[in-house]
């Protein structure tokens, strides 16, 4: 019989490519999805995915949906991957931040454990919660400093995981994983941000790049291989908490060098800084250790940063391409005389 896997957050970036990676091992894969006017499944289409899933209606918002759905399916394992997960919207919708993010983990540890408390669980927490970093690299002993209110509300969600797994005994992980991206990345964030408008930009389809904060440093990898790690944690015999990163940081400026010499360009050409992407507060730098991970789930990433970001510029390149190509035959369609 196969196992049951039950993803929130499916439609997002990481809930695309580990459902592809549960379906590739084998198991039956459930996914909550929220109602919406229309339907957002663009990235489980891009992989294939939409008619090999189950979707199911409910809100981390909605506690009984959330309880009803855990019956309907009974998982083996949950993934929470489902979040308010873009740092500035948490400054300027900080409450529904705290609820989604924060109270949200909460709700669903409440449908595990009234249910079935041996249903393993994976939370998705950040890097994001070291904010002002105490030491570097960052390890599973670094203490917290949260710069955002999505930093705050990660942090709950982490010591809430951990404790429902010290009071109830329950399978329930939480995966500290620093920033990772790919062509299914949305365009809010920098690095397809800047791999979009290199590629809009080489097609003259856009003139300049307007970014925040040059300096920020971070530790990016690749989605595809952090979702291994998700995967990983709730195979083990004992539940446990792990930073998953690169351990190498580059900073804004290096992503947006490499974008534009991938198109053949120079980015101090197109790119301008404007104060108001600047956040009121700013985390500078993070750079992971993920020696645990390395050690007892034998995880390693595998895609390199030129790699992710030489990959996510051609996804772009294609993807822009095409875009034209379909305007210029919508607007000079064949004759069939
Ligand atoms: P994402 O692309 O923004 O996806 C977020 C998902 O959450 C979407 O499927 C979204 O659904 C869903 N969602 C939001 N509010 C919901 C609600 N009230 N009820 C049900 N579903 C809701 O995020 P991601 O990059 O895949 O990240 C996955 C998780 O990992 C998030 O929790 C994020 O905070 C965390 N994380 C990400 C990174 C990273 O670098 N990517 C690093 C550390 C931690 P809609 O499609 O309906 O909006
Ligand atoms: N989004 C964005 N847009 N960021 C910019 C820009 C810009 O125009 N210009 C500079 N930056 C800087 C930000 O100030 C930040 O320091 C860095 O680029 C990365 O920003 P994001 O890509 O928005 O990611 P993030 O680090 O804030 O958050 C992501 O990673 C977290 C893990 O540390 C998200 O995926 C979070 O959900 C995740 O938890």
């Amino acid at each position: 019989m196969s196992r049951r896997a039950l993803i929130t957050g499916i439609t997002g970036q990481d809930g695309a490519y580990l459902a592809e990676f549960l379906l590739n091992k084998g198991y039956e894969v459930h996914g909550m999805v929220r109602r919406a006017s229309t339907e957002g499944f663009e990235r489980m289409g891009h992989l294939q995915l939409r008619d090999r899933v189950h979707l199911h209606q409910a809100d981390l918002l909605d506690q009984l949906s959330i309880i009803t759905l855990i019956k309907e399916v009974k998982p083996h394992e949950v993934y929470n991957l489902a979040a308010q997960s873009f740092v500035p919207t948490s400054f300027t919708q900080p409450l529904l931040t705290a609820e989604f993010t924060a109270l949200g983990v909460t709700r669903v540890l409440e449908a595990i454990r009234d249910v079935d408390p041996g249903i393993r669980f994976y939370q998705a927490s950040s890097s994001e919660m070291f904010g002002r970093v105490q030491e570097e690299p960052q390890n599973e002993r670094t203490p917290f400093w949260p710069r955002s209110p999505y930093g705050v509300a990660k942090a709950y969600g982490h010591w809430i995981t951990i404790n429902y797994r010290e009071s109830y005994g329950m399978f329930a992980c939480s995966g500290i994983l620093f920033n990772h991206e790919s062509p299914l990345r949305s365009k809010e964030f920098v690095t397809r941000k800047v791999s979009d408008a290199a590629a809009r930009i080489k097609y003259g389809l856009q003139d300049k790049l307007i970014l925040g904060n040059l300096d920020a440093q971070r530790d990016w990898g690749f989605a595809g291989d952090y979702v291994e790690a998700m995967w990983l944690m709730l195979q083990q015999s004992e539940p446990a908490d792990y930073v998953i990163a690169t351990g190498i940081k580059h900073s804004v400026r290096d992503l947006v060098d490499l974008a534009f010499q991938r198109v053949g360009l120079d980015w101090k050409k197109y790119v301008e800084t404007d104060s108001h992407l600047l956040r009121p507060a700013e985390v500078n730098t993070l750079c992971g250790d993920a020696s645990l991970a390395r050690t007892k789930l034998c995880w390693t990433p595998k895609m390199s940063f030129a790699q992710l970001v030489a990959t996510m510029v051609d996804e772009d390149l294609k993807r822009v391409r095409r875009s034209i190509a379909a305007e210029k035959a919508a607007a000079d369609p064949p004759r069939l005389d």
